[in-house]
Formats: structure tokens, sequence, C-alpha cells
């Protein structure tokens, strides 16, 4: 997997005098486009736990390229699978049709999934699959007669992507302000984040679980026969790696059923494997009612998402003529063939080396090394779990975000790829990675930071 430099790309980028494309018409996504394109970054080629760049250079992957690549890259029998696919059927709607794996899929999901989620919606991305569990609570309600319940409830610092929906339950700030008033009739819990209390907390922190009670709250103040449903990522990824303090996601749970609101938890990030568990559900021993998925279900390869939901939830919508469709949502894209076939083949490759508990296994060696940067200059706070790590430096003054951006431009051109949420490093590799490369990514990591003091 530890390969070196590859020749024929050296020769490539050499020959080509490492020619850059033309830049300018791509409007990059989440991107400082300025100085991307001042000083570019581009990937040709990945293998295994390796990203190679224009140049040839290799690059350790400690991101799963955007926390998707759970089996490593370029993943043969997923390679082939879609190859064969496309050949063989390109495209199927699932409109009033269907195609076999797409039912394979839904099964095999279920199959993994916490007991009693057994129904698969597909949809395209994460923010679609958020967008749908929204639209799947809100429907629920109604077709059961309390249709007053409208209220979604989200939480401060959360991600729910980029969608409207998405963005009215979500809680950062940039990804809000921008874009008006939202949705009407939202709220949010308050964050889990505490560093007074749980800095340098290994797994779960002791402290916070009071903070589920915020619920209580909200149902003191809007009454629960307004509120349809509660979404929450059982680990905040993308605000910085939040991870939820001991006993608050089972409170969450109590009061969602205290008051006959649905508990929806976004895996995004949390699903296959990332925690120790195929789902974070798994982990933190609490079933919600709807599970939103994306990412990890097709290893990246082909874009997919995916609601997951309790058979009883599923249940109250099959009332009603036979004929009728029992929930106007979909997409075009929804179960497409090509991503079903990568995703089959990504929980072949999942079982067969059984990766989805594998961050069980690494996550004492993984939380001894990045809890070990605790010593490090300017580190305030290091969380983890399963294979995720956050290492929150203490901003520039006057600059916050820009220290954990030096230290990301600082890893990349040591030939390391990791994310950065504000002051926060997130660490999440591929869930293939070995002992040796943990080591190697905090080393990298280590330096940068020390150059960033
Ligand atoms: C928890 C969570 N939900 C939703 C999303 C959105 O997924 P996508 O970018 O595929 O729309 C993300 C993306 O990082 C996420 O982390």
């Amino acid at each position: 997997m530890n390969k070196a430099i590859d020749p024929s790309l050296m020769q490539a980028a050499e020959a080509t005098g490492a020619q850059l494309p033309p830049m300018d018409a791509h409007w990059m996504p989440f991107t400082a486009n300025r100085q991307y394109k001042q000083a570019p970054r581009l990937l040709v080629r990945a293998e295994g736990m390796h990203y190679w760049d224009h140049t040839g250079r290799q690059v350790l992957d400690a991101a799963s390229g955007l926390w998707c690549v759970n089996a490593g890259h370029g993943r043969q029998r997923i390679v082939r699978a879609i190859q064969a696919q496309a050949a063989e059927l390109d495209y199927a709607p699932t409109f009033q049709m269907g195609h076999p794996k797409a039912f394979e899929l839904a099964e095999r999901i279920a199959a993994i999934a916490p007991a009693g989620m057994n129904r698969v919606f597909f949809a395209n991305s994460g923010s679609e699959a958020v967008e749908t569990a929204l639209k799947m609570a809100l429907a629920y309600h109604r077709v059961r007669g309390e249709g007053s319940r409208t209220r979604l409830i989200g939480r401060e610092r959360g991600y729910h992507g980029v969608n409207f929906g998405g963005i009215s339950v979500g809680g950062m700030v940039g990804n809000r302000k921008m874009f008006g008033p939202l949705l009407p009739g939202v709220d949010h819990l308050r964050h889990t984040h505490d560093p007074a209390r749980n800095a340098f907390s290994v797994g779960q922190p002791a402290h916070g679980a009071e903070l589920a009670d915020d619920l209580e709250r909200l149902v003191a103040l809007h009454d629960a026969s307004t509120i349809a449903a509660v979404i929450v990522e059982p680990v905040a990824g993308s605000t910085g790696v939040l991870v939820p303090p001991q006993g608050y996601l089972q409170r969450l749970r109590e009061i969602c059923d205290r008051h006959g609101i649905l508990l929806i938890f976004d895996e995004v990030i949390t699903g296959f494997g990332r925690t120790g568990q195929p789902f974070a559900a798994q982990t933190f021993g609490v079933t919600p009612d709807l599970m939103t998925l994306a990412k990890g279900i097709s290893n990246g390869s082909v874009p997919m998402g995916a609601v997951v939901a309790r058979q009883a939830i599923h249940d109250v919508f099959m009332t009603g003529p036979e004929h009728l469709i029992e929930f106007f949502h979909g997409y075009t894209y929804s179960a497409h063939p090509l991503a079903c076939a990568a995703a089959l083949a990504t929980l072949d490759t999942y079982a067969e080396e059984q990766l989805l508990t594998r961050a069980g296994t690494l996550q004492t060696h993984f939380a001894q090394a990045v809890h070990a940067l605790r010593e490090e200059p300017n580190v305030i706070d290091v969380r983890n779990i399963g294979l995720v790590g956050g290492i929150e430096l203490a901003p520039l003054p006057g600059e916050p975000s820009k220290r954990a951006f030096n230290v990301f431009l600082d890893c990349w051109q040591q030939g390391l790829l990791l994310r950065t949420t504000g002051d926060t490093v997130a660490l999440s590799p591929p869930l293939i990675v070995e002992t040796g490369q943990i080591d190697q990514i905090v080393a990298m990591l280590r330096a940068a930071i020390r150059r960033a003091a």
C-alpha cells in the first residue's frame, strides 16, 4: 500500500512540465478560489492510502478524501463493478420502475443497520439525504393526523449539508448568514462543545449529558405538538469533531420518546465504520428513527446518499389507495445503477476486510497518537473517537482559522492531506490505515504545528 512515487507519473509530469489546466472557469466549492488558483493543489491519481499530485508527488490521505473513501482509494472490486454496470445498464428510472441492484442494496444496508431500521430511500448526496429525512419526518406526522408537528430542531454548530433544509437546521454561521431567513419554524439546541470541562477528553467527554435537556426547554417554549423532529450528528464532524458527552444521546432519545418527536441521526460522516461500528448509532447504543447516509456508502466513488427509516415510520405511509404514490419525493438519480453497483462492491469490500469494525481495533493506538499532540505549542484541545481526531489550535490573534489553514498548507507541502475547519485540524484516515501510517500522519502534523507556532 505504501508505494514510492509512481515513476510513470513523474515522467508524465516532467514531460508536460507539470502544466496546469486553465483555471478561471471552475468556481470551486467551499474553496478560497483566489488563494487556490495562485498555488493549485491538483490531485491526479489515487491508490490505497495515497493521492498523487500533478507533479508526481505522493500524498498520504489523512482525510479519506472528504470523509468518504473509507476503504481506501482505487479499490479494484469497486472499479470493476462500476465499469461492468455502465456497460450493462447505464441508467434506469426508479419512479414507478426499478432495477435489481437498488433492491439488493437496500436489503444489504438494512442488514447492517440498527435493529428495526430496515427501509431505505436513496438520494445522491448527504445534503439530499438530509432534505429527504426532514421531509419524511414532516410527512410522517401529517399522514398520522398530527399535521401540527411542523417544527424542526437542529443544533448549534451542526452541519447537515448545504441545501435550504440542511442549512436551516444546521448551526454553522458561515453556511447560514448569506442566505436569508431560511426555513421558518426551526429552532436549535445548544452545542455540546465545553472545553472548560472537557478539553483533552479521550473518547466521549464526561460532562454535558444535561445539555440534551435543552430539548425540554424547546418543548416548553413551542409545545411538543408543534415539533416534528430533532436532527443531530452523533459526532459533529465538519464543525471540528465534537464527540457526544457520555449519556447525551441516550437522554436526547428519551426526551424525543416522551414527546413523540422523531430523532434523526445524520450519519453522513459517522456511517460505514468511522466510529468502530457500522453506524455511530451502534457505537453509542442509541437507535434513531431516521438515519442519513452518504459518503462511505459508495466509498466516495459514485455520488450516493440514503435515508434509513424504522419500519414503523415507513409503514405509516403505506396506507390509502394502493395505486397512489405514498411519498411525493425522489430524485432522477435516486438509486442510480452505477451508484448501486459501486455501493454493493463497497459493502463487499468492507465485509471481506472487516473494515466496519476496524476503527474500533485501531482506536487505542490512534487515540494515543493524537493525544500526544497536546504537548505541542498552541494545541488547546484534542478530541477523538474511532478513527476521527480533532486537534484544536489557538487562533492567531485577530485571524481566526488562519493558523490551522497554515498547518493544512504546510502538511500538503510535506505530502499529507488533512481537513481543517476553523482552527481545528480534523483527521479521518481511510479505515485501511496501518498503525505506522497513523504515526506518520501525526509526526507530519506535529512538525507543521511546531512551524505554525
Ligand atoms: C453530517 C453531514 N451531513 C451532510 C453532509 C452533506 O453531504 P454532501 O456534501 O454529500 O451533500 C455532510 C458533508 O460533509 C456531513 O458531514
